[in-house]
């Protein structure tokens, strides 16, 4: 399927390789120059995609902070901030969250067939709610975003998202950040769950940079032949 966009998986992790904490508080796993590395990330995509659960716990507004990166992307025609994606089988998403009420952009939410009726109930003023199959099949979802217009999908979590585009082999690039400390605790979500990983001993992802960002570590890896050795999208 070479007409999906390109996606790159983006995510913060303990040393341990957790994805935050068990309490409801949110863990922040980056600092200050790393975060804007993620928001000039976000200004090059054209979608960002994140699991229904980090719309719930995290209620993330997922824009681009950088008046300077949202000028430079009307100047360039685009909206400010990219078009934000979820995915749910549950479509128990609440439309006062920050996922649907910040940002004058469209919000795309990919649901089961099954609670279709539902989801658009709730979510019809404020999103496009899209039948995605039963489960989600994120194939269609490419396929979908595709026939948008989005070229470049940035997807910020959580680990249910990660595992799926890794273990179908559709991501083409992963950013991922490690916290200086451990969390140290099993009942925080990993980075992935367990799965059928393309990459193992005898097939190596390509690591292509790792960048000190002040106290954090920024590791590059290319996925697929679409992200070369220099971790540039040879897409575009
Ligand atoms: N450190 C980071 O960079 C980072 C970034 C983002 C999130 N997080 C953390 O990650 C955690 C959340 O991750 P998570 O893995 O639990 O959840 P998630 O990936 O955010 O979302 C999972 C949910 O997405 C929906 N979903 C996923 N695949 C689907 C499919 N194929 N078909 C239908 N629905 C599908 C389901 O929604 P329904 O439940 O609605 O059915 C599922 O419960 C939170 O603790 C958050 O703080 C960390």
């Amino acid at each position: 399927m070479d007409d999906r966009p390109y996606v790159l998986l983006s995510c913060g992790v303990s040393i341990d390789g957790y994805l935050d904490d068990a309490t409801e508080n949110r863990l922040l796993l980056s600092n200050d120059a790393d975060f804007d590395r993620v928001d000039a990330e976000r200004a090059e995509s054209d979608a960002i995609l994140v699991g229904a659960r980090t719309v719930r716990l995290d209620n993330p507004q997922l824009l681009v902070r950088s008046a300077a990166r949202r000028d430079e992307r009307v100047a360039r025609g685009l909206r400010p901030t990219p078009l934000k994606v979820t995915v749910t089988a549950r479509g128990d998403l609440d439309p006062a969250a920050h996922f649907f009420a910040a940002g004058e952009v469209d919000k795309l939410v990919y649901c089961a067939s099954s609670a279709l009726d539902k989801a658009r109930d709730r979510l019809e003023r404020v999103a496009t709610v899209v039948d995605g199959g039963e489960p989600v099949d994120l194939r269609l979802v490419l396929a979908d975003l595709a026939a948008r217009g989005v070229r470049r999908l940035m997807v910020e979590g959580g680990g249910t998202m990660h595992t799926q585009f890794l273990t179908a082999g559709l991501a083409d690039e992963l950013h991922l950040v490690i916290a200086p400390f451990f969390v140290g605790d099993s009942r925080a979500p990993r980075f992935v769950r367990d799965g059928g990983f393309p990459w193992g001993p005898q097939r190596p992802a390509v690591l292509t940079e790792v960048r000190q960002i002040g106290d954090v570590v920024l590791l590059r890896y290319a996925l697929s032949d679409r992200c070369d050795g220099l971790g540039r999208d040879v897409t575009r």
